[in-house]
This record gives structure tokens, C-alpha cells and sequence, in this order.
């Protein structure tokens, strides 16, 4: 039996990477999924948007771990849509025992080359976009008398990331979240914990980001190497970000709330 057996978990930017990954593996361990991902067009990123085709891919890949996949194309900057979406779960489901608001966008530029644009945009999917998942969700995670929430930060949400002040101010308003989040809803038997990883394998990688990030370290090269994992290994793959979130999703954690986990290498002590 799963560690999640007949569990519904929320997830937002479930269409690939990271997202795809949390999906399949609660699948795995027993979880039903309800998603949204813009899979559309984000916006300035300088890597490879998400797809319908990559949506569809998450549906196929739960699905062959035996689960329901109830997916849908959404932005989190919409709280209306997030709020029909869990109502739909719970009709389909009967209720909601896990988030995990994941769905984030990075655009590297150095402080005086960013914009109002680049900023306004971070902020409002990676800041107010995590707070409309948990106020759409929450009130049904009451309802069923408790449950997890996941938020995903960044090592730029503990330490930071040169070359991306706004990415920087919106995941430290993660970790600020889950704090705030854990306290009022500890009540309700509802933990929130908040995940922080280094580089990830994953999609967010492609296109010209990395051009992108090389070209902004050379304003300050004494900065580049702050994030370095102390591992021979420089980046997690995706399947090890999703066994720290199934963790805190499940029971083996139940006594952890407002705590902030991170899957760096080391890199935040280094
Ligand atoms: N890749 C990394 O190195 C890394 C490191 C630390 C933290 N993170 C964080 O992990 C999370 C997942 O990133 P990933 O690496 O899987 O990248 P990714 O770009 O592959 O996946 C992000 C998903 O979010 C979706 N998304 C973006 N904006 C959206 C919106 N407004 N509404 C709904 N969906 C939206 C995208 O379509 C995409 O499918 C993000 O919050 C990111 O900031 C990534």
C-alpha cells in the first residue's frame, strides 16, 4: 500500500518538470491528481514554454500508475479558476488532502537591466500566484479536517540568487508564507512546509537560459559560484525534489509544520 493511498493532491505547473514529477510519484504511492498548468506561453522567460501536449503527457503518465489525472489548462494568477477547480476536485473526488503549489517562472537579468515588467510579473505568479493555491485549497483541506500543503521556494527563497533580485524577493516571500500559512492553519490540523531547491534538471533549463545566466555572472564572476553544491553531483534531477515533497506529504512527516527543506547539495552553506 502507497504512502498516499487514496489521497487527492492539488498541483499547480503540473504539465512537466518538477510538476510532472510530484504527479506521477504521489500517483505512485496511491494519490488521485487535480493540476492546472498555463501551458502556454510565460511570461519574458528566456527557456522553452510548456505545452498542451506536455499536459496531456502528465494525464497519460498518472494514469498509468493506476490513478485519475482531472488536469486542466489555468494560470495561478487566476484565483477564480484555481477556486472552480477544487470545487470541481471535490465533486469528483470528495475532497482534497494535499497541495503542492509549484507553478513558478525565473527570468535572469542583473539589477540594472531588470524591469518593472520583469518584476510585476515574477511576483505576481510566483508570489500572488502560491498565496491564490492556498486560498482556493485551504478551506477544503478544513473541511476534510486537516491535511499538507507544500510550497515550492527555492535556494533563492533561504539564501539567494545572484543576477535575479525580483526571483530572489519572491521565493523569500515563499518561505515567508509558509511560515505565516503553518501558523494560522496548524488550528485546522493542516501543515504547511515549504521545499528549496538548488538547480533542478528540469525544463526551466532550456531554450537560452543558461546563455542567459552565463552572460549575467560575467557583470560579477566573484558571484557565480555561490550556489555550487559540495556533492560531485551540480543538480538534482526532478524524481529527487518529488521523494522530499511525497515525504512531506504523507504521514512520516506529521509532526513537521513552517519548516523550510532544501535539496541543494549543500550549496546554501557553502
Ligand atoms: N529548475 C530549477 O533549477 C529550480 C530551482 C529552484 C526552484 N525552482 C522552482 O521549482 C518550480 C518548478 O519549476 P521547474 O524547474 O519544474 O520549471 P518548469 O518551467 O519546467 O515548470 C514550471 C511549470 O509551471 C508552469 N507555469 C508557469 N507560470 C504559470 C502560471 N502563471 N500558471 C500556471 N502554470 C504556470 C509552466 O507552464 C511549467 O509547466 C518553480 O516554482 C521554480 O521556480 C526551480
Amino acid at each position: 500500500m502507497g504512502r498516499l493511498e487514496n489521497k487527492v493532491a492539488y498541483i499547480t505547473g503540473v504539465a512537466r518538470g518538477q510538476g510532472r514529477a510530484h504527479a506521477v510519484r504521489m500517483a505512485r504511492e496511491g494519490a488521485d491528481i487535480v493540476g492546472i498548468d498555463i501551458a502556454g506561453d510565460m511570461p519574458g522567460v528566456p527557456y522553452d514554454s510548456a505545452t498542451t501536449d506536455d499536459l496531456a503527457e502528465t494525464k497519460a503518465l498518472v494514469e498509468a500508475e493506476g490513478r485519475t489525472a482531472h488536469l486542466r489548462q489555468g494560470d495561478v494568477r487566476d484565483l477564480d479558476g484555481l477556486k472552480a477547480l477544487a470545487a470541481q476536485a471535490v465533486d469528483q473526488f470528495g475532497g482534497l488532502d494535499i497541495v503542492v503549489a509549484n507553478a513558478g517562472i525565473c527570468i535572469p537579468a542583473t539589477w540594472d537591466e531588470s524591469t518593472p515588467k520583469m518584476f510585476q510579473d515574477t511576483m505576481d505568479i510566483n508570489v500572488t500566484g502560491v498565496w491564490n493555491t492556498v486560498m482556493a485549497t485551504a478551506p477544503h483541506l478544513v473541511s476534510r479536517g486537516g491535511g499538507s500543503i507544500v510550497l515550492i521556494s527555492s535556494s533563492a527563497g533561504k539564501k539567494m540568487q545572484p543576477f535575479m533580485v525580483h526571483y530572489t524577493a519572491s521565493k523569500h516571500a515563499v518561505t515567508g508564507m509558509t511560515r505565516a500559512f503553518a501558523a494560522e492553519l496548524g488550528k485546522h490540523s493542516i501543515r504547511v512546509n515549504s521545499v528549496h531547491p538548488g538547480a533542478v534538471m528540469s525544463p526551466m533549463g532550456s531554450g537560452s537560459m543558461r546563455e542567459r545566466i552565463a552572460q549575467t555572472a560575467e557583470s560579477y564572476p566573484r558571484l557565480a559560484p555561490m550556489n555550487s553544491s559540495m556533492l560531485q553531483q551540480w543538480a538534482a534531477e526532478c524524481d529527487e525534489i518529488a521523494n522530499v515533497v511525497a515525504f512531506l506529504a504523507s504521514d512520516e512527516s506529521k509532526f513537521m509544520t513552517a519548516e523550510h527543506v532544501t535539496i541543494d547539495g549543500g550549496a546554501q552553506y557553502f
